[in-house]
């Protein structure tokens, strides 16, 4: 068995057990590792005084990485209450306050327009059910990365591979382009 499928399987069977504790959870808090988060980042062309908005931020390291490496804005959007308050006294302890918000929340009810770059690690099907409100709220130029896992019926202005962990990843860019007239 391909370690891809290995990957999707694992996500989707820990993702299925949470969906007893929500119905709206869409993935279980596995971290992407940090040279992804950074490759991410740097493959949407983040730049300073942006704004990341990361739907599912569990320990809130693609927000950190955001203000610390790009010198961005980042609101992290958290289901869990217990990752929540974890990570929120996290950025608490590392004065980040001023640059990343972390929100108690749901992504699927989540108003997306102050957002330049979205990220995601979520599984296919999530991506799938987030994409209307991708549509509603996000402005031309701004972009979305998404770790492992593409959106269905969008084409990736870039596609990524890199090894970190000992498995190779893939980002997907996409671009938000003004709809045809
Ligand atoms: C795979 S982890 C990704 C964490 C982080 N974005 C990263 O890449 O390291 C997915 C996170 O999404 C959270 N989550 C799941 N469903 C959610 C929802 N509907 N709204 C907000 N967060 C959600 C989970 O609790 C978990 O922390």
């Amino acid at each position: 068995m391909r370690v891809s499928t290995i990957l999707v399987l694992t996500f989707a069977s820990l993702a299925f057990g949470q969906q007893f504790k929500h119905p709206d959870n869409l993935a279980p808090n596995i971290p992407t590792p940090q040279l992804v988060v950074e490759r991410m980042l740097e493959a949407a062309h983040l730049k300073p005084g942006e704004m990341v908005y990361d739907l599912g931020c569990g320990d809130g390291r693609i927000v950190i990485t955001a203000a610390q490496k790009f010198q961005a804005r980042a609101v992290g959007i958290e289901l869990s209450r217990d990752i929540y308050e974890k990570t929120s006294a996290r950025i608490h302890n590392m004065g980040l306050e001023n640059r990343v918000t972390i929100v108690h929340g749901n992504a699927l009810h989540t108003d997306l327009s102050p957002a330049n770059v979205v990220t995601l690690y979520l599984l296919t099907s999530s991506n799938e059910r987030l994409r209307p409100e991708l549509e509603r709220y996000l402005k031309p130029g701004s972009r979305v990365v998404s770790h492992d896992f593409e959106i269905r019926g969008w084409h990736p202005a870039v596609t990524e591979r890199l090894e970190a962990d000992g498995r190779v990843h893939s980002i997907f860019v996409y671009d938000i382009v003004a709809p045809k007239k």
